[in-house]
């Protein structure tokens, strides 16, 4: 069981940008515009890349990189990026490529979110930017997207805002996040120096 991914590109390339609330993208392009010009910009578990998408929208200039294990959804991905069929626990990238990661709406469908922040902490450079937007369980919308992923049959590791920023921190990050009625926006940036430690969800 779970979502069929693969099947429903057309879907996402329609509605997903619908998914996300109207304040996440002012923090989004204010979270972009200290990147370097051409910065490397990973989407993980990116889809049709709403993602990639908006921060083309914000910033021109960035070099978006769609990493997804659905075909189907790559397929619907924007021109300009480059799209890559992976997971996140094991991405094919060298350490420190990437200037930024952004996860949307996708940790909590990873199968192993620790995996996933540890390979994150990997890819990422010293000084990177790691934008995550997220539903927190507790709360809101997010408490009805946590019962309906796991009926579903979602792997549905939802992280609690203050969770992930813990887990965050021990793999060398440092962040903030804003919350709306359970959905959330993490912003962080690896420090130089970095820790690897296992992360749990909430
Ligand atoms: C709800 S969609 C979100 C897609 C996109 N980020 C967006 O905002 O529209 C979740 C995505 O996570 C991807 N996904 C699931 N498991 C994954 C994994 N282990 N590694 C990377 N991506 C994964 C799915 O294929 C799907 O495209």
């Amino acid at each position: 069981m779970g979502i069929p991914f693969d099947l429903l590109g057309r879907v996402f390339a329609r509605w997903g940008h619908r998914t996300y609330p109207s304040w996440a993208w002012p923090l989004l392009a204010r979270a972009l515009e200290a990147l370097p010009r051409g910065a490397r910009v990973l989407d993980l578990g990116g889809g049709t890349g709403v993602l990639s998408r908006a921060a083309l929208t914000a910033r021109a200039d960035l070099k978006p990189v769609i990493a997804d294990p659905a075909r189907g959804m790559l397929r619907h991905a924007p021109d300009p990026a480059e799209v890559v069929v992976a997971r996140a626990e094991a991405l094919p990238f060298a350490d420190a490529e990437m200037d930024a990661v952004l996860v949307g709406e996708a940790l909590h469908h990873f199968q192993d979110p620790e995996a996933a922040l540890a390979e994150i902490a990997r890819v990422l450079k010293p000084g990177g930017l790691l934008w995550i937007y997220e539903f927190d369980p507790r709360r809101g919308v997010g408490r009805w997207v946590y019962w309906g992923e796991r009926l579903l049959g979602e792997p549905a590791h939802f992280f609690t805002p203050e969770a992930l920023l813990r887990s965050l921190r021990d793999l060398g990050f440092e962040g903030d996040y804003r919350e709306r009625r359970g959905r959330y926006v993490l912003t962080a940036r690896l420090r130089g120096e970095r820790r690897r430690a296992a992360a749990r969800p909430a």
